[in-house]
């Protein structure tokens, strides 16, 4: 990477605002797993309303680093957030140093992270959790990153999706070509661009059977794996256009089109994946039976049982009223295309404030 913080680290302290995103063409399946590095290109929009607030807060003397759950400067709110979540955290903790030149192990981080939306619920809670990790830990280090090396930051925490998050508007993450190491995802059009609405009817709040990790590694199994990839060019392709052309349905045609390949890999990979609920199916006949009566909105599901409901700002009273009636659906999150993350560097008072 090309910036330099203060060698070891200075002592700082900010806060980011980091979005969710939704896949249009869908990160599935990796060349390296490990370093998420993925077999195809994705392309997302970043949403503003479902969004992970992290505080990260540097000191140059060594301890071990701490990660809280709830709100930084609420005292009283934090919660341990439990092993499987701190490690993960930790692990990108430690790529974070390293990729910006701090010694393995040293100095103390502290991070408080709360979400705006329930976590693990398809909601891709990792997507923007991790790119508010590494907005923030650059910024309390006083590192200026650009958005690409931004988005490799967030990347190095093994979320493929977050490495979309860093940056508002429409995304795009190209596999690794030319630049193998570090494939970095750049915006193809701002937030300003078009104003597209994101209704997420939630049908399910518990964490998903199955991992998008594991999914990443059980996608080559699935006898439409190499099918899917020959499609994806011109998929991605029809993507980009309509939204170059400001085309909804040629954008919606292709990106429902998109999150039933993926789900069909993941229904047909061994073991087979199943992510779809009853409320699943009612939300994408929902979908189908709106188009019929002439109300544009289209859907895409992640590596979860919830439908995004991607429509136009005429049609979005309509089309909540709809979804919200279904018996399915418990909740219905009204979100749209956002700007990206924000960050705030604090001065430090103290870091007593934050003791239980
Ligand atoms: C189906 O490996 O990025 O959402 O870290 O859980 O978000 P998370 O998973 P990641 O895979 C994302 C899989 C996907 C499609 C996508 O967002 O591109």
């Amino acid at each position: 990477m090309s910036h330099h913080p203060p060698a070891g680290g200075s002592a700082g302290r900010a806060t980011a605002v980091s979005p969710a995103n939704i896949a249009f063409i869908k990160y599935w399946g990796a060349r390296d797993l490990e370093r998420a590095l993925p077999v195809n290109p994705s392309l997302s929009m970043t949403l503003r309303e479902c969004v992970s607030r992290t505080t990260v807060e540097y000191s140059p003397t060594d301890g071990p680093d701490e990660v809280w759950l709830g709100r930084s400067g609420a005292p009283g709110t934090r919660t341990d957030p439990g092993e499987a979540f701190s490690a993960r955290v930790l692990a990108h903790l430690e790529a974070l140093r390293r990729r910006l030149g701090i010694e393995p192990g040293s100095g103390r981080f502290r991070v408080t992270t709360e979400n705006s939306f329930p976590a693990a619920a398809g909601m891709a809670s990792s997507a923007s959790g991790f790119s508010a990790l590494a907005v923030a830990a650059s910024a309390a280090l006083g590192a200026h990153p650009d958005p690409g090396e931004l988005s490799a930051l967030a990347r190095a925490s093994g979320s493929g999706s977050a490495a979309r998050s860093v940056m508002g508007g429409y995304v795009e993450w190209p596999a690794p070509g030319s630049d193998p190491d570090d494939p970095h995802a750049a915006q193809v059009a701002p937030s300003t661009h078009w104003d597209l609405r994101d209704l997420i009817a939630v049908v399910e709040t518990g964490a998903k059977e199955v991992s998008s990790l594991e999914g990443h590694r059980r996608a080559p199994s699935s006898p439409y794996f190499a099918r899917r990839l020959a499609d994806l060019p011109a998929r991605l392709e029809r993507v980009r256009d309509a939204l170059r052309r400001r085309d909804f349905a040629a954008l919606g045609a292709a990106v429902e089109e998109e999150a039933l390949d993926l789900h069909v890999m993941a229904m047909t990979s061994r073991p087979s994946i199943h992510y779809w609920r009853p409320g699943t199916v009612e939300v994408l006949q929902a979908v189908r039976d709106l188009r019929r009566d002439g109300v544009e909105a289209w859907s895409t599901m992640d590596a979860g049982a919830n439908v995004h409901v991607i429509t136009l700002p005429p049609h979005e009273a309509e089309v909540a009223s709809r979804l919200e009636a279904l018996p399915g659906v418990r909740s219905l999150i009204r979100d749209g295309v956002g700007s990206g993350p924000t960050v705030e560097v604090e001065p430090i008072h103290s870091t007593e404030d934050e003791s239980e």
